[in-house]
């Protein structure tokens, strides 16, 4: 007998859409037939979409923050938050401090999360520090221990890594089959520009898209290519804001390169006229995140590569401070000049609805494609599938049920992050998730988080598939 089948539903994977019943036993699918046969709890899903359970490789929640802030969401509110947006697992990022042991981060994280985690989790490493040590035995010892993708910085004070360590980090990503995340802006230029900004009286929020034009951006991406191509390693570029970076990645890839990317809801459904705020004013803090939001034309191009396949996933890039707070967005100095405003902003919960109803009901994307860039791929590229990122026997019973026809306003109001705003306030969505099944389990139904802290399982994972071509 089954646990639990799942009736009357469309089944979407990245190849195919199907109707079928899915059978569930002890957290896992282990039937799709036309008819499952009995199951203690029978779920109805006419009319919805069945899709697998979204994977968001790109959040950030209790992030050690310097200055005095502190990230809006723990990992109880930020996995309640992502279930709510029909995701079943998340990848937060364990932090190196500088001066720090990369294994005592990774230990001091899962302390932060033990219990609290309403879906899967998973963590990438960032490293600030590429010692010898940490170069030569914690990486090596933390990858075999399934910590498979680690993220580098090319900007930021505390975090910025000079050429001759990306290199060496990309190195040792080659040597032990790990796949590097890279931030792609350039430091220097980032300064320059913000000193000269400052200089000349230009210090409201709307600034910071300004001091990191797309010139930045695209620099530094065809500079980790260049890296790439000599360490001969895959990587990733991460929340890729625009054409130009765009075209680099466009152009290693046409070249055959193992680069991977990755764009977010921002770059979709935001600009940089957002950082305008009403009159230039503080509200535009709200929207200050790095890379920056562009403009239509980048939103033009970015639809492009989210169809032509330049980029291969879409994550949100959560990264939530509150706004009417001293320890958010409204730290000391923020409001003298947007040198200070905590880069970041939440996305967890709209990720899904964003990209399906401005994607699929919009015509712009198959049902296939969004599953792929939100699912699977993010599945393949981290390690995690075919446990994860797909609807097949033998994989976890992670499924969200979809209605394609809902039509919602986003609103802080049915927002259930720790935040106190939402970027995406009064935006128009058809396509909403109204049931998150958990390895079998239902953990969110009907706009309710009906599960319990603690129900979601740390996963170690694999190799990226993109070692395996
Ligand atoms: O502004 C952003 N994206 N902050 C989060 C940290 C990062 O670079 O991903
Ligand atoms: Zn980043
Ligand atoms: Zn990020």
């Amino acid at each position: 007998m089954l646990d639990t089948v799942i009736r009357n539903a469309e089944i979407v994977t990245a190849a195919d859409r199907i109707r079928a019943d899915i059978g569930i036993r002890d957290g896992r699918i282990v039937v799709i037939a036309e008819d499952a046969g009995p199951a203690q709890n029978e779920i109805d899903a006419e009319g919805l979409l069945a899709l697998p359970g979204g994977i968001d490789a790109h959040v950030h929640l209790e992030q050690p923050q310097g200055g005095g802030v502190v990230m809006a969401d723990g990992f109880e509110s930020g996995t309640r938050s992502a279930a709510a947006g029909g995701n079943t697992t998340v990848m937060p990022f364990a932090l190196q401090q500088r001066g720090q042991s990369l294994r005592e981060a990774v230990e001091a994280y899962h302390a932060a999360a033990e219990g609290k985690c309403h879906i899967d989790t998973s963590f990438h490493l960032i490293i600030t520090d590429p010692t010898p040590q940490v170069l030569g035995q914690e990486l090596p010892a933390l990858v075999k221990a399934g910590y498979t993708s680690f993220k580098v910085f090319m900007t930021y004070d505390d975090m910025v890594l000079n050429d001759a360590q990306l290199l060496d980090v990309f190195d040792l990503a080659r040597r032990e089959r790990a796949m590097v995340m890279v931030h792609a802006e350039g430091y220097d230029a980032i300064k320059y520009m913000a000193k000269r900004l400052e200089e000349a009286g230009k210090t409201a929020p709307y600034y910071h898209a300004e001091s990191r034009p797309q010139s930045v951006e695209r620099e530094a991406t065809h500079r980790a290519i260049s890296h790439a191509e000599l360490t001969d390693v895959p990587i990733t570029i991460v929340h890729v804001s625009g054409r130009d970076p765009m075209e680099q990645i466009q152009w290693a890839k046409k070249r055959g390169m193992n680069v991977f990317a990755e764009t977010c809801p921002q770059y979709i459904a935001l600009t940089a006229e957002d950082l305008k705020g009403l009159n230039m004013d503080f509200e535009g803090a709200k929207y200050v995140c790095s890379p920056p939001p562009r403009d239509a034309d980048s939103q033009k191009a970015i639809w492009e590569g989210l169809r032509d396949g330049t980029f291969d996933i879409f994550s949100s890039d959560h990264c939530p401070f509150r706004f009417e707070d001293s320890k958010g967005k409204d730290v000391e100095g923020a409001r003298t000049s947007f040198r200070w405003v905590p880069n970041g902003i939440p996305g967890v919960e709209a990720r899904l609805p964003i990209l399906f109803s401005e994607g699929v009901s919009k015509g712009r994307i198959s049902l296939e494609r969004f599953v792929a860039l939100t699912a699977t791929n993010p599945a393949k590229l981290f390690g995690l599938y075919p446990r994860k990122g797909t609807i097949a026997v033998g994989a976890d019973a992670d499924i969200t049920l979809w209605d394609p026809e809902r039509e919602v306003t986003m609103s802080q109001s049915l927002m259930h992050h720790d935040c106190d705003y939402t970027p995406y306030e009064g935006l128009e969505i058809k396509g909403w998730p109204v049931r998150t099944i958990l390895r079998g389990s239902t953990v969110f139904e009907d706009g309710e988080v009906t599960g319990k802290p603690g129900e979601g399982v740390y996963l170690e994972r694999g190799t990226s598939r993109a070692f395996q071509n």
